[in-house]
């Protein structure tokens, strides 16, 4: 059966992950699958029906086996849960301050976990979250540990915050970036750690697109006889 390539994205918050795994995505025809996008989703239906966020069979039982779909759109990826359009409703604030809280659920891991590796069976993918390299895709082809400093990343939602008229203290913003850094990479169940085969790409100091090349160059490197 035919070997599909995996490359792994993983790192914290706004280090550039899922806007790098996208441009990625599009330049070598593979799926992009935005990890982060399914625990806001999960957030998003319990806070919606005000389940209780440290009780995981109350969520998972809620959520059934409803799957959480990705509808390619014009303008990028929609998110659906149960028919409705939740795109920009996972990106609250709201959603933004509990998902570290239920992502740390282990029911609610394994489950994810499932749902990431049954789409990666069948497709060359590029998927980016927390625990890609370290759980999910333990044997992907290619891990890349995205950082950049939390002072950047704040100016950089600050900047993302503004387009979309939302108006939070930078200051704020890296208090937040730190305490979901704190959770994610605290918690019991696959904590947020750089694969022992992961490169690490500081984005710190990088455009957009020197963080894609430096990625194709790590695929490159990995595939030495490749037909030219
Ligand atoms: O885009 P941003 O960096 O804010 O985060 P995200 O990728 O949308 O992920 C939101 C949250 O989901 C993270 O803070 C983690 O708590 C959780 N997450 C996770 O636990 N495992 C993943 N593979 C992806 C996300
Ligand atoms: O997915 P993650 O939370 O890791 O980060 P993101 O949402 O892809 O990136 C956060 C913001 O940083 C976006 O507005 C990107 O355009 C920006 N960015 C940047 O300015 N320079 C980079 N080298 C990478 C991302």
């Amino acid at each position: 059966s035919k070997k599909f390539v995996q490359i792994a994205i993983d790192g914290p918050a706004s280090a550039g992950k899922s806007t790098i795994a996208k441009l990625l995505a599009k330049q070598l025809r593979y799926v992009y699958l935005d990890t982060g996008a399914m625990y806001r989703a999960v957030t998003w239906w319990a806070l919606k029906n005000h389940l209780p966020l440290n009780d995981e069979k109350a969520i998972l039982q809620s959520l059934g086996h409803e799957p959480i779909v990705f509808v390619p759109a014009a303008d990028g990826q929609h998110v659906r849960l149960f028919d409705t359009d939740i795109t920009t409703a996972i990106r609250s604030e709201d959603v933004t301050n509990n998902v570290s809280q239920v992502s740390a659920l282990p029911g609610v891991r394994a489950e994810m976990t499932k749902r990431q590796r049954e789409i990666a069976a069948g497709q060359d993918i590029v998927m980016d979250g927390r625990d890609i390299g370290t759980t999910v895709l333990p044997h992907a082809d290619v891990k890349i540990f995205m950082v950049a400093s939390v002072a950047e990343r704040a100016k950089r939602r600050f900047k993302d915050n503004a387009e979309k008229g939302i108006h939070v203290p930078e200051e704020t913003l890296a208090k937040e970036i730190a305490a979901r850094d704190y959770k994610d990479s605290h918690r019991a169940e696959s904590p947020l750690k750089k694969a022992a085969d992961a490169v690490t790409i500081d984005t710190t100091h990088l455009t957009i697109p020197q963080v894609v090349a430096a990625i194709v160059t790590e695929i490159e490197k990995k595939r030495p006889t490749r037909a030219k």
